[in-house]
């Protein structure tokens, strides 16, 4: 098979499941994944076979998008603040928007040490070992319900040697031992009746737990941390989350007066992200 070859095929077997934009960008992170760091060379002449030793990685590549795997669980990992973090069925995906609120935290707090730090709802990881490589001190704890979701967490961690603590444990059962100085958390906010805009592989193959909340009750995970966030935190605590971007009005509703509450868009411009701030 040559590149041509492999391109047509992509265009023709995909187009059922991504855009003509995305199946390029597909084809370029085979290339990237598969002939390394060199890879414009290897298809500057599209008529060229692919090398022997290579073709089965991209027929198995055009075989598992066809059959809808997002291709970071092809790869096995996805990239996250400069972090190259594994990832597989069972785990959520971290997105892009979740870097900025990443961002959001290290702004604030870049500078202190020995801070008591929770990810609820961690997943992956992520969001905990990105913040690990910037606040050496942190005390940081990632809890998930999911046993597979924390899996990956403990396997990233281990990568990268950040030594955080990781909990399995129902959010809506969690009594800490400590009080934090500042919760992170990306939680599920997906309505039922926003699967429709969805892509396909994010809904077939990413786990819905993970993503989605009942139509009649969204706000079940926001108002668990807002508890936590008054019981188990110190003061000066700060709580940063990622939001529906269809629900500003009613987060803004249930945060205030109570706290101090910012927003922030994400790089889309939608809704994305809160902070809340204790009152003193
Ligand atoms: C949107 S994902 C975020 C994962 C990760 N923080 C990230 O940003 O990539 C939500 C996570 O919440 C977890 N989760 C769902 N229900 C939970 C619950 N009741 N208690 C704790 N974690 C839960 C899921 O397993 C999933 O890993």
């Amino acid at each position: 098979m040559s590149i041509q070859e492999f391109e047509n095929k992509c265009f023709k077997e995909l187009n059922f499941l991504y855009s003509s934009q995305e199946i390029a960008s597909l084809c370029k992170y085979a290339y990237q994944e598969y002939f390394g760091n060199n890879w414009p060379s290897e298809i500057l002449d599209k008529r060229r076979a692919i090398r022997s030793d290579k073709q089965k990685l991209f027929e198995d590549y055009l075989n598992q998008l066809t059959l809808g795997n997002p291709y970071q669980y092809i790869f096995g990992y996805a990239e996250f603040y400069g972090l190259r973090l594994k990832v597989g069925e069972g785990v959520l995906i971290p997105r892009p928007e979740t870097e900025q609120l990443v961002d959001w935290v290290l702004e604030d707090f870049g500078r202190q040490d020995n801070l008591k730090l929770l990810d609820a709802c961690c997943g992956s990881g992520a969001i905990s070992i990105a913040l690990s490589k910037h606040l050496d001190s942190a005390h940081i704890t990632g809890i998930d319900s999911s046993e597979q979701a924390l899996k990956y967490a403990v396997e990233n961690d281990k990568v990268y040697q950040s030594n955080l603590q990781w909990i399995k444990q129902d959010l809506f059962d969690f009594i800490p031992k400590v009080k934090f100085n500042i919760i992170v958390s990306n939680p599920p906010y997906v309505r039922y009746l926003e699967k429709k805009e969805m892509h396909l592989n994010v809904l077939n193959k990413e786990p819905h737990k993970a993503l989605f909340v009942s139509d009649s009750d969204p706000l079940v995970f926001y108002e668990r941390l807002r508890y936590i966030f008054n019981k188990y935190t110190r003061d000066h605590a700060v709580m940063y989350l990622e939001c529906n971007q269809y629900l500003k009005q009613d987060l803004i509703e249930l945060y205030s007066p109570e706290f101090i509450v910012e927003s922030r868009n994400d790089f889309r411009m939608n809704f994305r992200m809160l902070k809340l701030s204790k009152k003193q």
